[in-house]
């Protein structure tokens, strides 16, 4: 299995950026950490960062033929990228949603996500942990079928 993990803007600066949201660990580790998980699991990782929404829409477009599935933080664009959810819309690759924080725990602008009824699942508020479980649900998730085709 072959997993695209995509961030948003913003998710470049982790460790520096606000740590009492997003916790004290660089993507650098927050990634060394789920490859290695990964390799556990069997599961190929792309990870790639964009900061704009259409650079995000371009990966999406780019590797909708050579992914399973997709871990998605898309940063801010998640409350208001509308161009977003429709490029999730568009493609094949099942999609899971991730935050680091807890965006129903924060301002009011935080708590719409628009591109979750184009998701197939949400995971927020575990830190960067957030993303192996992802990573997890997608591994489960392919077992699970693999059992139901026997
Ligand atoms: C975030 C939550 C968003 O509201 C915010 O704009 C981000 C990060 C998170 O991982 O908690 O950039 O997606």
């Amino acid at each position: 299995m072959r997993l695209l993990v995509l961030n948003g803007p913003n998710l470049n600066l982790l460790g520096e950026r606000e740590p009492e949201h997003y916790g004290q660990a660089s993507w650098a580790e927050i990634e060394a950490g789920l490859r290695r998980r990964a390799v556990e699991l069997g599961v190929e990782l792309d990870c790639r960062q964009h900061s704009s929404e259409g650079g995000m829409i371009d990966i999406l477009h780019a590797t909708r033929h050579e992914v399973d599935g997709v871990i998605l933080n898309a940063g801010a664009y998640t409350h208001y990228g509308y161009a977003l959810r429709d490029a999730i819309a568009a493609i094949s690759p099942p999609v899971i949603e991730v935050h680091l924080s807890l965006p129903e725990s924060r301002e009011e602008w935080r708590h719409v996500s628009v591109i979750a009824p184009v998701c197939i699942g949400r995971i927020a508020g575990f830190g960067a942990l957030s993303y192996e479980l992802a990573l997890e649900a997608f591994a489960r998730r392919v077992r699970s079928e693999g059992a139901e085709s026997r």
